[in-house]
């Protein structure tokens, strides 16, 4: 979503300093350039190579050290595409303000002609003090865009205004200011899973279901056209502008998932994974025998969907997770029965009894379920118009999490 542009990211010597390390990140996954300019004073909190390691770029504190014909900040002042001062300090907001240029940081604000964006952070009598109050007001009323503070608990111990804005304020920011608005995915990582898994009973038989991935892979689609780093792990081939993982079993499929893991935003559950495999997968052909049966004995899968709920809970990821459920009949009440059970957020419920919905067609009915329990239905419609209405809903609900008990 941000791909192509670049981003100067000031740092100032605060405490919410540490955060910026994660934004880095944000804008990286974005496809940001993004190269970052510190304080001196920064440097207490943050170190040089932990920023360098993330922005992939060397980072810039001295404005001395001149490498080439420009002076330092004159060159980092020409190539960005926006400023973005976070945290801000106050003593950095009232230098600016005042036309002070006596670091490198400061001294690139001053032949800035592009956005600058300034996310200040500060202790609360520091944030309410007149002087600051009156610097940034002389900064906004000079066209300098502001990120405000949140309330909250405060690194000195205390609570009250001047904590740093979320990183996701600050991003959205950033895409809005580069009129890189409306894709509500930018900077996410989602991992969806689709089709049926293939468990195999020898090399030329195996149990399988009649998923076709139509669903799970609009959702994909979705994803990345809302801006989402867009992972699709299926048992069907596909060839798409995201990544795309090919798995076969359930034993893969949850492998694939488990891997990609970290950081990840969302993920989609709509795969139908085979509940049973195969205990003794005979490596040989299975002969015809006299007998007029024949017994293949199962062993359970592992429930992918709930070892992911389980995964989150252990750890301090905040991916949500959307289950989905089919069913052939008592929809809703099995839906709800699911939801609890494997701890997800939400669960996308659809009638895979009918034919004109569910399984291998192009539309889709389905209702959403979240962990209050409340029920929303979506009419039949095109899979592709389904998915745009689940990941619309799921994105507009997760951001608004004190909702959901
Ligand atoms: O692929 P299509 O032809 O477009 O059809 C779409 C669909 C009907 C397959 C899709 O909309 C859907 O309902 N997918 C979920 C199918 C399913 O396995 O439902 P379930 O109720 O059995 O399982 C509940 C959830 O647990 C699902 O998210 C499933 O992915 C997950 N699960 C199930 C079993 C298992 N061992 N591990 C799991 O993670």
């Amino acid at each position: 979503m941000l791909s192509g542009k670049n981003i100067l990211l000031g740092i100032t010597g605060g405490i919410a300093a540490y955060k910026i390390c994660e934004l880095v990140r944000i804008y990286k996954r974005a496809n940001a350039n993004v190269k970052v300019v510190c304080t001196p004073n920064a440097l207490n909190f943050v170190t040089k190579l932990t920023l360098q390691s993330l922005s992939q770029n060397d980072v810039a504190t001295e404005q001395f050290e001149i490498d080439n014909f420009k002076p330092e900040h004159i060159s980092y002042a020409d190539e960005a595409d926006i400023f973005v001062i976070a945290p801000a300090t106050a003593n950095t907001i009232s230098k600016i303000a005042n036309g002070i240029a006596d670091n490198l940081l400061t001294s690139i604000v001053a032949a800035f002609k592009k956005p600058i964006i300034i996310a200040p952070a500060m202790n609360c009598n520091m944030w309410s003090n007149p002087f600051v109050q009156e610097n940034l007001q002389k900064l906004i009323n000079n066209g300098f865009l502001t990120v405000p503070p949140e309330s909250g608990f405060l690194a000195c111990g205390t609570t009250g205004e001047g904590r740093l804005a979320s990183l996701d304020k600050i991003f959205d920011k950033t895409v809005e200011i580069l009129n890189c608005k409306n894709k509500i995915l930018t900077g996410k990582k989602v991992i969806i899973t689709a089709g049926g898994t293939i468990e195999d009973i020898d090399p030329v038989r195996y149990i399988s279901n009649y998923s076709s991935g139509k669903m799970g892979i609009s959702i994909a689609d979705c994803a990345y056209s809302q801006g989402a780093e867009t992972i699709l792990i299926t048992t069907k081939d596909v060839v798409k502008p995201y990544k795309v993982i090919k798995v076969k079993s359930a034993l893969e499929m949850q492998q694939a998932i488990f891997d990609e893991f970290d950081d990840t935003d969302y993920i989609f559950m709509a795969a139908a994974v085979a509940d049973f495999r195969v205990k003794n997968f005979n490596e040989q052909k299975i002969k015809k025998t006299e007998s007029n049966e024949m017994t293949i004995e199962l062993i359970k899968n592992p429930d992918i969907l709930k070892s992911l709920c389980d995964k989150k809970a252990n750890s301090n990821s905040s991916v949500k997770i959307v289950g989905f459920c089919a069913e052939t009949e008592n929809l809703i009440d099995y839906a709800k029965a699911k939801i609890k059970n494997k701890g997800c957020d939400y669960i996308v419920a659809n009638d895979v009894s009918r034919k004109d919905i569910g399984f291998s067609s192009d539309e889709n009915e389905v209702y959403l379920i979240d962990k209050n329990l409340d029920v929303e239905k979506f009419e039949k419609q095109s899979k592709a118009l389904i998915a745009e209405k689940i990941i619309g809903e799921v994105y507009a609900k997760s951001r608004n999490l004190c909702n959901i008990k």
